[in-house]
C-alpha cells in the first residue's frame, strides 16, 4: 500500500501566500466593494519594460518560422544567455565561467532542489526569520534543519550555526530587508571554508542594492568560489514573476569532504537534465534582452520606481513613530507590530481597519513573530494610500 511522505505534515498546511489568502477571505467576502491595498506577497505590478517586451516578442516570432524554430534547448540553458550572464558578472568584476551557469525557471525551484546534490544527512542551516522555501524544502526532503537566529539584537544578521553543511544566506534579505556587508559575508565564507560547508547564496534581490560598498554577489568575496553556490532570479529585477527565469552558479572549484573538483557542477547538470527540461526559449530570449545595455538601463529604472515605494513606506511609517527596519537597498520593510500584538493579530487589524494586506512575520519562522513584512512592489497610488491608511489607524503623527 502506498504511504504518504509524512514530512509534508511537518510544514504548515499551505504555503504562506495560501495561508494569507485564506485568512483574508472572510473579510474580503463580506466587504465586496472595499478598496484593498495588497502589499503582502512580493509580487511585481509594473509592466515589463519595452526592450524586454521586444526580446520576448522576438522569442515568439522565432517559433513562428521553421528556419528559426527551436525545440529543446542547450542543456544548461541557451549558450548565448550563459555567455551574457558571464559578461554581466564580469562587469561587476566577478569572474563566472559560462560552464558554471545553469539557466532556470527562477530562484524558487533551484533554492528548493539544490540540496538534492548533497548527502541525505547534510545539516541545513536556515535563517529564522527566513524565506520559507529554504526551510520547508529541506524539511520535505528529509534533511536535518537548524536555525540561524536573525533578530534585532544581531541587526537581523544570521547567527553562525554551531554545525552546518549547507547554509542559506539571502541578501538583500527576504523578509527583513537587511543587506549583508562585505565583512559579514567574509565571515560566512571563512566559516564555510573552515568547516567545508557550502553557502547557498540567494541573490534574488541583488538589483535593489545601490550602495556601491555592499556586495551584490557572494563571488565578490575572496575564496567564495570554493564554498558557495549563487542563485539569481529575474522575477524582481525585471518583473519576471510570471514569465519565470533565473540562473544558478555552481562553480567547478567547489570543495566538499568527499567529492572531486567539478563533481557538484556535474551532479547539478545530471539533476537538471533528468528532472528539468530547461527554461522556456521565449523567456530566455527575454533574459537576453534584460542583460542588454538598454534592458539594464530600463530594468534599473523600474527597480528605482519600487525603491521609491520603499522610501515612501519607510519614511511615512517612521514619521508616524512606527518602528521599522529594512527598505534601504531592499524592497521589503520589516515593521514591528504595535502594542505587542502578534503578527496574525496585527494582520487582522491592518486588514479590517486600514484595508492593507501585509505578510505576518511569523510565516517566516518564530523569529518573525511580532513583525509584519510590507512589500514595496505595489502600484505607487496603492502604496501611498496604504501608508496614509496605516498612519491614520495605527501611527502617532508627530
Ligand atoms: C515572497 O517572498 O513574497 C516571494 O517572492 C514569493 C514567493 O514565495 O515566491
Amino acid at each position: 500500500m502506498a504511504k504518504i511522505n509524512s514530512r509534508y505534515q511537518k510544514v504548515s498546511q499551505g504555503y504562506f501566500s495560501t495561508e494569507i489568502a485564506k485568512r483574508a477571505k472572510p473579510f474580503l467576502d463580506s466587504h465586496p466593494g472595499a478598496e484593498i491595498y495588497r502589499l503582502g506577497i512580493g509580487n511585481t505590478t509594473e509592466a515589463i519594460v519595452p526592450s524586454v517586451i521586444e526580446g520576448l516578442r522576438k522569442g515568439v516570432e522565432k517559433l513562428a518560422k521553421t528556419e528559426t524554430y527551436t525545440g529543446y534547448g542547450d542543456e544548461q540553458g541557451d549558450s548565448r544567455l550563459r555567455e551574457a550572464i558571464s559578461k554581466w558578472y564580469a562587469k561587476r568584476a566577478v569572474s563566472v565561467e559560462p560552464s558554471a551557469v545553469f539557466v532556470s525557471d527562477g530562484a524558487k525551484s533551484d533554492c528548493a532542489n539544490i540540496p538534492s546534490i548533497f548527502s541525505d544527512d547534510a545539516v541545513v542551516a536556515v535563517s529564522d526569520p527566513g524565506y520559507p522555501v529554504h526551510r520547508e524544502a529541506a524539511v520535505i526532503s528529509g534533511k536535518k534543519v537548524v536555525s540561524m537566529e536573525c533578530l534585532e539584537k544581531n541587526n537581523f544578521m544570521p547567527t553562525m550555526p554551531e554545525r552546518a553543511d549547507l547554509l542559506y544566506i539571502c541578501s538583500p534579505n527576504n523578509p527583513t530587508g537587511t543587506v549583508a556587508t562585505r565583512k559579514q559575508l567574509e565571515s560566512f565564507v571563512a566559516y564555510a571554508r573552515k568547516n567545508k560547508a557550502i553557502i547557498i547564496f540567494d541573490a534574488a534581490y541583488s538589483e535593489y542594492v545601490s550602495d556601491q560598498a555592499l556586495p551584490r554577489s557572494i563571488y565578490e568575496i575572496e575564496g567564495a568560489k570554493s564554498c558557495a553556490i549563487e542563485i539569481q532570479s529575474l522575477s524582481k529585477a525585471a518583473g519576471f514573476t510570471g514569465v519565470r527565469l533565473g540562473w544558478t552558479i555552481v562553480p567547478k572549484e567547489l570543495q566538499t569532504e568527499d567529492g572531486a573538483e567539478g563533481m557538484l557542477n556535474r551532479f547539478w547538470s545530471r539533476r537538471q537534465t533528468t528532472m528539468f527540461n530547461g527554461a522556456s526559449n521565449i523567456a530566455q530570449e527575454g533574459g537576453l534582452a534584460v542583460l542588454s545595455p538598454k534592458g539594464q538601463r530600463e530594468t534599473h529604472e523600474q527597480v528605482a520606481y519600487y525603491m521609491e515605494n520603499a522610501r515612501i513606506i519607510r519614511e511615512g511609517l517612521s514619521a508616524a513613530k512606527m518602528t521599522i527596519h529594512g527598505g534601504v537597498d531592499a524592497p521589503y520593510i520589516w515593521l514591528q507590530c504595535p502594542r505587542g500584538l502578534s503578527s496574525w493579530e496585527f494582520f487582522d487589524e491592518l486588514l479590517t481597519k486600514a484595508h492593507v494586506i501585509a505578510t505576518p512575520g511569523i510565516v517566516f519562522g518564530k523569529g518573525g513573530e511580532g513583525y509584519m513584512r510590507i512589500s514595496a512592489f505595489g502600484h505607487r497610488e496603492d502604496v501611498e494610500k496604504a501608508v496614509h491608511s496605516i498612519r491614520k489607524n495605527f501611527g502617532t503623527i508627530a
